[in-house]
């Protein structure tokens, strides 16, 4: 007898995927605005963009604060579903939720506005922001707040609809940022970010403050 060979079992799969016809293009709501949901027409995604997205931001700005929703095509690798919080500058906080799926017209409807949470937790994070550059050398330091319990270094490009340049930031953030892979492209409100460094290591808490006067005893 001559035994089933699994690797003719796996050829013959191969084949009939490679021989599938392609799946047909997914169709995603496409809006952006301000407030907490939006509506748009449904648009047919490029073909690599398998999910559909919302986000919906509260970026605190000093005192300004504002509340925006963005709907649009996206990888399903680089969409994450769910809240992040960031505190770039001492000046610059922002919060997100975002749900990701795969159905056309799917990201129709509203989702929940995220929590601001801004009170400090006793972290600290290395902070800079860099419009033009890749990097950025984060001597300024900022205080995490609420969930933010790890620090980031993003970089990459970023795409302002007409033209595309570079930018560097550093700051806090929730742990659910760490999401967040290089080569992933990153829909904001405003802005499609591209990442081509994502770093994520835990925050610290700040070193005790040196006493004036105790620091001159070994100079
Ligand atoms: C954000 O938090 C502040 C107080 O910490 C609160 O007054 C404000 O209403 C909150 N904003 C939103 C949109 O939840
Ligand atoms: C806000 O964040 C602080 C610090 O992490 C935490 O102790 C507090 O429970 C949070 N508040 C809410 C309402 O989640």
């Amino acid at each position: 007898m001559i035994p089933r060979s699994p690797t003719l079992g796996l050829l013959a799969l191969s084949l009939l995927y490679t021989h599938l016809p392609p799946a047909p293009a997914l169709s995603c709501e496409t809006c952006r605005s301000s407030g907490p949901t939006c509506s748009g027409r449904l648009k047919v995604c490029e073909a690599e963009k398998d999910a559909c997205v919302t986000v919906v931001g509260l970026s605190v700005t000093g005192k300004k604060k504002s509340l925006d929703t963005s709907k649009s095509c996206i990888k399903f690798k680089d969409c994450y579903s769910g809240f992040i919080s960031t505190t770039l500058g001492q000046q610059d906080h922002m919060v997100s939720n975002s749900h990701c799926c795969q159905e056309d017209g799917c990201n129709q409807g509203s989702i929940p506005s995220p929590e601001n949470n801004s009170t400090v937790n006793g972290l600290h994070c290395p902070s800079c922001m860099a419009a033009f550059h890749d990097t950025c050398a984060g001597e300024k330091v900022v205080q995490c707040v609420g969930p933010e319990t790890h620090c980031i270094y993003f970089s990459g490009t970023v795409q302002t609809g007409f033209f595309t340049t570079k930018f560097a930031t550093r700051g806090c953030a929730s742990k659910s940022a760490c999401h967040a892979q290089v080569g992933a492209e990153v829909p904001s409100i405003t802005y499609t970010y591209e990442l081509r460094r994502a770093d994520c290591v835990p925050a610290q808490k700040p070193p005790r403050r040196v006493r004036k006067g105790a620091r001159s005893s070994a100079s």
